[in-house]
């Protein structure tokens, strides 16, 4: 494990992951930094563990610290430990952060949480269709109630 100096000067796990299972990435609206998380599992004794976790950061020093000593921390974990982190163990290292800076910490528990959980989402985006899918009229209709923007004008 990394010590605090280390995790400040020379962070640990930085850059894409082209293999990775999973990705996340949170921006804070504090400050418009951004972090980004991939993570790849393995089997461990029939669980599935975090292998490894690397991470791309174009925020602060405190954030790259942070999500240094995250990668770090999360190896190991299966991803329900790895949910139950918050952002003060994940920068406890670090010590207590400044009030000014514990949405540092915040974004890279939410790119850590978004990459957890976005797995789910490509593994829920992969299942295999129902019985009966949406028809296309659905679909666009889905799609007008997020985005707000498409109308639908059915011809007769
Ligand atoms: Fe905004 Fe650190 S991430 S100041």
């Amino acid at each position: 494990m990394s010590t605090l100096q280390d995790a400040l000067s020379d962070p640990q796990n930085v850059g894409e992951m082209p293999d990775a299972d999973a990705v996340g990435t949170v921006g804070s609206p504090d400050c418009g930094d951004m972090v980004r998380m991939w993570l790849k599992y393995k089997d461990k004794d029939g669980k599935k563990v975090i292998d490894k976790a690397s991470f791309q950061s174009f925020g602060c020093q405190t954030a790259i610290a942070v999500a240094s000593l995250a990668t770090e921390l999360i190896r190991g974990k299966t991803k329900e430990e790895a949910l139950l982190m918050s952002a003060a163990e994940l920068s406890a290292p670090l010590g207590p952060l400044p009030p000014m800076k514990i949405h540092c910490g915040q974004m890279v528990e939410g790119a850590l949480k978004a990459a957890l959980e976005s797995e789910t989402s490509v593994a829920q985006a992969i299942a295999p269709p129902t019985a009966i899918g949406p028809t296309l009229v659905d679909s666009l209709q889905a799609a007008g109630k997020t985005a707000g923007k498409i109308k639908i004008i059915l011809q007769s």
